[in-house]
């Protein structure tokens, strides 16, 4: 193993070596055999691998089979020119980068001209002066490296730009949605402060009248008792007590009475269980998780809904059939449950008023005439199960693997954030280690499981 290592190490080294001391190569083109014969000598003897071409066809090829570092390129050729095979070699995007370096006679001024046009970094002169030669590679060879170097760091620098960018705006959208999340939560808590302090301001005048209605009705009772005693002691009142007892038609009273003050005690009841729900609603979640009963949160929430169960002129009542198990006090942030409770009951009575027309899976149109929303719990030995299922029209596998994404919505703008269900999934999954599933097809309705570990 280490052996392995070592001579793993030892080769990267050495290859890291080759590539660091690679001979350079240069690529000379040029009919003369003496030009030739001087420059091999010059540039070998400093170090440079020299490969030789004596025409401008020949040494395209070499140089797209084996590309130099740099080239030296005669002007004056047979078949192809210097100047041609300088264009030739501009115009393809493989060999354009290697430096070109003409060799020219010192009296053709134009051509050193025209030879830089064309793309040729420099010229060097006939006769040559060998130190000159050699400085002039050195440089360009040492500007390559440069532009080369320059080239990598360019790529490096854009692709690290465009991951920084995306990470950006990865992160910008990020925060959008923790944002208005965080609106959608601080909505929900306000609204439930508020209920919470209506709830505590109308319980104590509440509490005053059922508490004097109870006392009130026993001297009610009382003074019609009595009543009937004088009656019966007293059978010759006068004619002015007669009179009084015809015009308010005492018969009428002593009986509407009793109902009057117990159909008065059943209102202010109902008004005392609203409030009890109202504040079972908007329970304030601690920190901690408390033991409560969920079918107080589940009734809570569907009494707050009731108003959208209604008949309307377009639809029947929509029925809620429960079938509750006997639960034990389940640990949870019960605040935080019933919003669940509202978005799941909240969205399938939004189906279902969407549903009411509706295509079936073989798309012939129906109608759903008895809407309803079954909620069923039930408990094993690891976790208790709440379902909740609505007869609507259901949604397709596309829509069902989108539901649970923030801001995923089917509704019109302005009728759904897309919140709802991507809450929901956090409260149950995150805050409660449980899971919350979707079982649905279309024209078959919608069931969803929330489970909530013991
Ligand atoms: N019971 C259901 N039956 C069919 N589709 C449903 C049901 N519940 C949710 N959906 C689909 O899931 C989508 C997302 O629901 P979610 O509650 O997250 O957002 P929303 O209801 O559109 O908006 P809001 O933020 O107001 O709740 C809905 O737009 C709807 O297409
Ligand atoms: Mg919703």
């Amino acid at each position: 193993m280490i052996n392995n290592y070592s001579t793993n190490m030892n080769l990267s080294y050495q290859e890291e070596f080759d590539t660091n001391h690679k001979l350079e190569t240069i690529l000379v083109i040029d009919d003369s055999p003496t030009n030739l014969e001087i420059l091999h000598d010059v540039l070998g003897g400093a170090g440079y691998e020299v490969l030789v071409e004596m025409d401008g066809v020949s040494g395209i090829e070499q140089v797209e089979n084996n590309p130099p570092d740099l080239i030296l390129l005669d002007v004056m050729m047979p078949k192809m020119d210097g100047f041609e095979t300088c264009r030739k070699l501009q115009e393809n995007p493989s060999t354009k980068d290697i430096p070109i370096i003409f060799i020219t006679a010192i009296t053709e001024a134009e051509e050193k001209v025209k030879g830089l046009n064309l793309g040729a970094v420099d010229y060097i002169t006939k006769p040559f002066e060998q130190q000159e030669v050699l400085a002039r590679i050195n440089l360009h060879l040492k500007l390559r490296k440069l532009n080369l170097e320059l080239d990598k760091q360019k790529q490096e620098l854009e692709i690290r730009v465009k991951q920084r960018t995306f990470e950006l705006s990865h992160a910008l959208e990020e925060l959008k949605k923790t944002q208005l999340q965080l609106v959608q939560t601080e909505k929900i808590s306000s609204l439930g402060q508020l209920v919470a302090g209506v709830a505590h301001e109308v319980n104590n005048p509440i509490g005053f009248i059922s508490t004097n209605l109870y006392y009130a009705n026993q001297y009610i009772e009382d003074l019609i008792k009595l009543v009937n005693l004088f009656q019966q002691n007293c059978s010759n009142p006068g004619i002015e007590v007669e009179e009084q007892i015809e015009e308010m038609d005492w018969d009428h009273i002593k009986n509407d009475l009793p109902k009057l003050m117990s159909s008065m005690k059943l209102g202010t009841d109902t008004i005392k269980g609203i409030m009890q729900s109202l504040r079972n609603f908007s329970r304030s979640d601690g920190e901690k998780k408390k033991f409560v009963d969920i079918h107080e949160g589940i009734e809570a929430t569907l009494m707050i809904l009731q108003h959208r169960l209604k008949a309307y002129p377009k639809r029947p009542a929509i029925q809620v059939v429960k079938d509750y198990s006997i639960l034990p006090q389940v640990q949870c942030f019960p605040g935080q449950l019933n919003q669940v409770f509202m978005n799941l009951l909240a969205n399938a009575i939004d189906i279902l008023e969407e549903s009411i027309y509706c295509e079936d899976s073989a798309h012939n149109n129906i109608m759903i005439k008895n809407p309803e929303i079954r909620i069923a719990t039930t408990i094993d030995r690891h976790q208790v199960t709440v379902k909740i299922a609505d007869n609507g029209k259901g949604m397709s596998e596309s829509v069902q693997n989108e539901i649970f994404q923030p801001f995923f919505t089917t509704k019109p703008e302005g009728r759904g954030t897309g919140l709802g269900l991507s809450i929901s999934h956090q409260i149950i999954t995150e805050n409660h280690g449980g899971n919350l599933q979707c079982i649905s097809s279309p024209g078959k309705g919608t069931e969803f499981l929330i489970q909530i570990p013991l």
